[in-house]
């Protein structure tokens, strides 16, 4: 065997559920597919648990209950950690995932479709739930609502958190905000910040899983038809590949000269979303920012242009200027998909009421991308327990050591090598007196 075939069969050869747990509910069934396709979570996984490097500690997350995040939180309760989880959005939530972690010991406030007010609720109950444990808290945020939801209706638990950790690019804006206007009270470190994560998750995790959702609630052919991508960031570069590889023409909006460059010269046509709604045959925004696709634009719109959101947040897509345009909505013609008429009889279909549409219509990131992006947020909390009080209120990226070991062990899981320095290497790069 090869040293990278015996790589891989050392790795996959960790603990992964039994059948017999896979066989207790839907719920842990699908939990146990996803850990199979997520070795370097387990690889992680045992590293914490042979340490208990967070034992004594109570873990509060606020994250799309999904498979993934079950194996990650089994990761972080193997470490020693108490966990409790609130959904980061009620349309992600997956009632069968919750049910099966609540058999593990996992304190789980979610339900599908729940409203706001049961969302901030569930909020507040995976707080209590992380605060009835004794020791200090962490948190593990996706958003900035668990964060923001500490530093306005649960200020007295705010001198028990030691530090935390947020997973998505518009949460890291909310953070930076507060860290700018002095409200953070703790340190924070932006996953986004992860080369890693940026790669996988927001490139080919949203790429992919968005693809998909879209294609699930429309069922079009896209193969020739134009895609309007809004941002040319982490996410919408994926997307925009994705739409291309399946053959759409793809058009770029973008704000950031750097980007509509970038977009230009991989080949996309950059537009003014004003131009570019009049050729659009399918609208995907992930730009994080507010008021992308507005009501003036609604009169550009083709029949049948399809609508969908990838940002994290409902703010993307006018909704409700959409809804006061319509003279007659259809609700749910397509899994997913709603569809409004417009006074002049042109069709607009709307994907999961403008919210994430990866999460609310597909099932979000593969499993094999949530493996690394969680692989790493585990010894991301790992390192913050003991180094969270070196670091000062604030955001912090991710350590870049820690970086590249999430990408080592990626590599050793999918059995590939790399050439690494050699010491002539190694002093010719640390030196200067070499020249031509
Ligand atoms: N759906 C998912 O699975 C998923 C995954 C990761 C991140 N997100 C979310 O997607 C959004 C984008 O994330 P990202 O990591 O790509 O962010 P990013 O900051 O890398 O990219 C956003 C891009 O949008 C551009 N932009 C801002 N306002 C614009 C406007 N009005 N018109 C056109 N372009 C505009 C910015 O210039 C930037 O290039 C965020 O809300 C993030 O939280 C979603």
């Amino acid at each position: 065997m090869s040293r990278a075939a015996s790589t891989r069969a050392r790795h996959y050869a960790l603990p992964v559920p039994s059948d017999e747990t896979a066989a207790a509910s839907p719920g842990s069934a699908r939990i146990a597919y996803a850990a199979r396709a997520m070795p370097v979570l387990r690889i992680v996984a045992a590293q914490l648990a042979a340490e208990q490097s967070l034992r004594g500690l109570s873990i509060a997350a606020c994250l799309h209950v999904t498979p993934e995040t079950a194996c990650l939180l089994e990761a972080l309760q193997a470490g020693g950690a108490s966990v409790s989880l609130a959904s980061a959005n009620p349309l992600s939530a997956q009632d069968d995932v919750a049910a099966a972690l609540r058999t593990v010991g996992v304190a789980v406030h979610a339900q599908h479709g729940a409203d706001r007010r049961t969302y901030y609720a569930h909020l507040s109950a995976a707080l209590d739930d992380a605060a009835a444990a004794a020791g200090p808290l962490l948190v593990l945020d996706d958003g900035c609502d668990l964060v923001t939801t500490l530093h306005t209706t649960r200020r007295e638990l705010l001198p028990r958190v030691r530090a935390g950790v947020e997973d998505t690019s518009s949460g890291v804006v909310r953070l930076r905000q507060m860290a700018r206007d002095g409200t953070l009270a703790f340190p924070m470190i932006a996953a986004t910040s992860s080369a890693t994560a940026r790669l996988l998750e927001a490139r080919h995790g949203t790429g992919q899983s968005t693809l998909e959702a879209v294609l699930r609630a429309t069922h079009l052919l896209l193969a020739g038809r134009t895609v309007v991508v809004a941002g040319y960031g982490a996410c919408g570069r994926g997307i925009a590949e994705r739409a291309a590889g399946l053959g759409a023409v793809v058009v770029v909006t973008e704000v950031d000269p750097l980007r509509a460059l970038e977009a230009t010269l991989r080949g996309f046509r950059v537009l003014p979303m004003a131009r570019a709604l009049r050729e659009a045959d399918v609208v995907i925004t992930a730009t994080g920012n507010v008021g992308v696709v507005r009501g003036e634009h609604l009169e550009l719109l083709k029949d049948g242009a399809v609508l969908a959101n990838a940002g994290h947040f409902d703010v993307e897509i006018d909704v409700k200027a959409l809804a006061a345009a319509s003279v007659a909505t259809h609700l749910g013609v397509r899994p997913g998909a709603d569809e409004h008429v417009l006074a002049d009889g042109r069709r607009v279909l709307l994907l999961a009421a403008g919210r994430v549409v990866n999460l609310a219509v597909a099932e979000g990131h593969p499993p094999a991308v949530m493996d690394m992006a969680f692989a790493e947020q585990a010894m991301l909390l790992s390192w913050l327990a003991t180094a969270a009080a070196t670091l000062a209120r604030g955001v912090h990226p991710v350590p870049a050591t820690l970086d590249g070991r999430v990408a080592a062990l990626g590599l050793a899981a999918l059995g590939v090598e790399v050439d690494s320095l050699s010491e002539a290497q190694r002093g010719y790069l640390s030196s200067w007196q070499q020249g031509s």
